[in-house]
């Protein structure tokens, strides 16, 4: 059974119901899978059934089987109660019980916390307090927490000692939702299912790496949240780091989830701190005034609602970051994102080294362009390998080419939220693909030594760019400084 707190939120119509909706319907569960839902929400039960009925209506359009969607949601209880409320914890205990009688669900539960980050812990300790962490026999109960978790490296550290106290290790599932996605998880399979592309993993070819995790749309409706947070601890500790991780890390023993996991802490363990100098330069931050995307005239990020006027918080950065291992000593990672940019692209460009020697200098021909190995992740879901082609003719032109896999052409298109394959695996007990608490906390150590800079007003002043650009001049200036330039969006 998924019991889910906070039922009446965005996550849940947008991404959690539908993501449970396609494994019903492409029977990796089972169809008698019945759902509890406890949130605040002014709501009947039938009113929560005919909106989330209605929201996947709305997002599998003509593809949407409607016998489904009724069973699913007549499957769907609502406890209507604040979390501190000891009667909606005892409506709680009588739903899960009344679904355990008629759905047979083993007392198996999946507690799913698609709440605000401060009711986190607080639910997560009233769920142990009312025992629904004690399991019988062959019995299972895990807990999937949302992001963020932690705002700095202090809170994240604590939230996961406060959490360790009521719950197992194995218990608690932290979720990233970026690997959910496909092209996340084949970036292990094209790494290490491969035997070409290993041997040029490393320092020895591999000139630089760059990350670009780039949104086109601004705060929307999060700037009373977003206001606090800012792109660098929304998007890196978590998100750009889970991608640095897997590009970085060494083949593991095994695909176990400690397996796994262990050798991702190693990577990002492996980047040494920032120093207060390096934070001037090595870190850029900017916020979005206002400007055009898609022809369209959008405001500043000022201007936006729940925003302060006089905010300094960062919409966007781009940093500089070392690994100091073997396979990667002396190689810059440079990671970028921001709100409000030219387009939505997501990233990771591996640029190799450049020949040894430039045979075709003498030959007037134009110089070569480095080769880069870019896996693409959203929107486009592909893995191409950019190198240089002879332009057909008398005289010697060499351009770039590509040679693209795109998942598309061998997959098709599925309707995925990313959830699903996450769902799936908590509800089967594989943690491979969620976050230990300590490789969070080696995210946040990552961006600690900013956070501190910024917080004392200094380290590098805040960039305004136009909303539609690719970022601040001082971006440009972080790669220009070592010679090298972003790749355009
Ligand atoms: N939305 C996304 O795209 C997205 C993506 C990735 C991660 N996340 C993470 O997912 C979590 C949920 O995000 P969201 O966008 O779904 O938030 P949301 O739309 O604000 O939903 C919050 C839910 O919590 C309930 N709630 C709030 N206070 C409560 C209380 N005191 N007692 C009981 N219920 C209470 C709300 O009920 P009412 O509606 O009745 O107030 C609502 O169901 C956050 O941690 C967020 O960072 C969200």
């Amino acid at each position: 059974m998924l019991v889910i707190f906070g039922i009446t939120g965005d996550l849940t119509a947008r991404l959690l119901f539908p993501a449970l909706y396609n494994l019903v319907h492409d029977k990796f569960v089972p169809d008698q899978i019945a759902v509890a839902g406890f949130a605040l929400g002014d709501i009947t039960e039938q009113q929560l059934r005919d909106e989330l009925a209605q929201s996947l209506r709305r997002q599998f359009g003509q593809q949407a089987d409607n016998h489904l969607i009724e069973r699913l949601a007549s499957r769907v209880h609502f406890v209507a109660s604040d979390f501190e409320s000891a009667a909606g914890w005892q409506q709680l205990h009588e739903v899960l019980a009344q679904i355990d009688r008629d759905h047979k669900t083993g007392g198996n539960y999946l507690f799913y916390l698609a709440t605000a980050p401060e009711f986190f812990l607080p639910v997560v300790q009233r769920l142990a307090r009312e025992g629904l962490f004690q399991t019988g026999k062959g019995q299972w109960r895990r807990v999937i927490i949302e992001k963020p978790f932690g705002h700095d490296l202090e809170s994240a550290h604590e939230l996961s000692r406060e959490l360790l106290k009521v719950a197992r290790q194995d218990q608690i599932y932290l979720i990233d939702h970026y690997l959910g996605k496909e092209t996340v998880q084949n970036i292990m399979v094209f790494r290490f299912a491969n035997g070409i592309f290993e041997p040029i993993w490393n320092r020895r070819y591999v000139d630089h790496v760059q990350i670009t995790v780039a949104e086109s749309i601004g705060v929307e409706h999060r700037g009373r949240y977003y206001d606090h947070t800012g792109a660098l601890r929304d998007m890196i500790p978590n998100h750009l780091a889970q991608l640095l991780a897997l590009t970085a890390m060494e083949p593991p023993s095994s695909f176990s989830a400690m397996a796994l996991q262990n050798e991702q802490v190693k990577v990002l363990e492996s980047v040494p701190p920032l120093d207060p100098e390096e934070c001037e330069w090595c870190a850029v931050r900017g916020q979005y005034a206002n400007g055009k995307i898609a022809g369209q005239a959008v405001t500043g990020y000022r201007e936006e609602k729940y925003v302060d006027p006089q905010s300094k918080t960062e919409t966007y950065v781009a940093l500089k970051f070392m690994v100091d291992t073997w396979r990667w000593a002396g190689v810059p990672f440079y990671l970028r994102t921001g709100k409000r940019m030219s387009k939505r692209y997501t990233e990771i460009a591996i640029r190799f080294r450049n020949p040894p020697l430039t045979l075709f200098r003498r030959s007037g021909a134009t110089l070569p362009q480095p080769n880069h190995l870019v896996i693409a992740v959203q929107p486009q879901e592909h893995i191409l390998l950019e190198f240089e082609g002879k332009v057909p003719g008398p005289v010697l032109e060499t351009r770039k080419v590509n040679m693209t896999f795109d998942y598309r052409d061998y997959f098709g298109v599925a309707n995925r939220t990313g959830y699903e394959t996450l769902l799936y695996d908590a509800m089967i007990g594989d943690a491979s693909l969620f976050k230990r608490a300590d490789m969070i906390e080696a995210g946040w150590a990552m961006v600690q030594p900013i956070l501190d800079a910024w917080a004392e007003n200094r380290g590098g002043e805040l960039n305004l760019y136009p909303a539609g650009s690719e970022g601040p001049e001082a971006a440009e200036n972080l790669l220009h400084h070592d010679h090298r330039s972003w790749r355009p969006l």
